[in-house]
């Protein structure tokens, strides 16, 4: 739907919610084999996010605490995608203090958790996100919505045909900068740049120099946190951590440091709701349902 619209129109995307979200919860259910006598809680984002959407799902979640008699947890949705990480079949568990990179559509942070519950900022961006940043150059490029798949779909192209050039053609905002702060919206004109001038370079090779430069950016200063902070536990986490490139990347640098990389699957990254329930069972702090409400401007500091 919203590859159609080339992004999303949020009107739209509460309409489809509506209809949606009753569905998806029976079939969650049906799938889970359990019935809604089983479940403990209701646990639902109230921010940050599209408004329209934050109240389908809180007006839902409500109803239905109401009706069944359930509390409700409400969740800071990029909190939750952290707590990707702690979604294990292995029990295997991030150790504190973690460093999580949070990387997504409309956000980019970098922050210390402490343990559950104690979380502290160190970092961000200073404009656009990095999810945001493949979205609108691949929309420059004429790459279908969302752009960070389309974009990373198109760079594999180009460094497996050309392995050896180097990625080098988009600055490194911000790259030698004291703190851990990023700044992605150059890029876009230096896409445009590209695409308008009379340098021959391929569809394929500006992605692969998007992409570089997004992942460079987030990885060097990511290090420089390790290094500055000494986290036991690395977390990556939102849509941009399903990228390939990143991950890559990632598990190179630390393939022998003592701090431990966590990597969700890349379904666990993007938007979902095995998340928020992961979320609210490690930080169990149950309200009556009418003390909740939406906060679209939820910042990751607000617990
Ligand atoms: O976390 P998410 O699903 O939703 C938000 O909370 O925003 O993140 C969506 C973002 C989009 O900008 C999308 O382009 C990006 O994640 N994304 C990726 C990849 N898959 C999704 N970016 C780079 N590479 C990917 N493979
Ligand atoms: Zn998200």
């Amino acid at each position: 739907m919203h590859a159609k619209t080339g992004g999303i129109i949020p009107e739209e995307a509460a309409r489809q919610q509506v209809k949606s979200i009753i569905p998806v919860v029976s079939e969650a259910l049906n799938k889970a084999k359990i019935d809604h006598t089983e479940l403990d809680a209701i646990a639902v984002t109230y921010g940050p996010g599209l408004i329209g959407s934050l109240l389908v799902g809180i007006e839902t979640a409500k109803t239905l605490a109401d009706v069944w008699k359930k509390p409700i947890i409400p969740v800071n949705h990029l909190i939750a995608h952290m707590y990707a990480n702690f979604i294990s079949e292995n029990s295997k568990l991030p150790l504190f203090p973690a460093l999580a990179l949070v990387v997504s559509g409309g956000h980019t942070d970098l922050v210390l958790m402490k343990t559950h519950g104690k979380i502290e900022w160190i970092g961000g961006t200073l404009d656009d996100a990095a999810g945001e940043a493949f979205d609108k150059t691949a929309r420059l490029l004429g790459l279908p919505y969302p752009g960070g798949p389309s974009i990373s779909k198109s760079a594999e192209e180009f460094i497996t045909k050309n392995p050896d050039t180097p990625l080098k053609l988009f600055p490194r905002p911000l790259i030698g900068e004291k703190g851990f702060n990023w700044s992605f919206s150059g890029l876009k004109t230096a896409v445009n740049r590209y695409i308008t001038s009379k340098d021959k370079v391929s569809k394929e090779q500006i992605a692969a120099e998007v992409q570089e430069a997004i992942v460079d950016v987030l990885v060097k200063k990511t290090l420089k946190a390790i290094d500055r902070y000494h986290p036991r536990s690395i977390l990556l986490a939102g849509g941009v951590a399903a990228n390939g490139r990143l991950r890559t990347k990632f598990q190179n640098e630390l393939k022998n440091s003592e701090t431990k990389l966590f990597i969700p699957e890349p379904k666990l990254c993007t938007d979902n709701g095995a998340v928020i329930a992961s979320c609210a069972f490690f930080n169990r702090e149950e309200v009556y349902w009418e003390k909740i409400t939406a906060n679209p401007e939820l910042t990751i500091s607000d617990q």
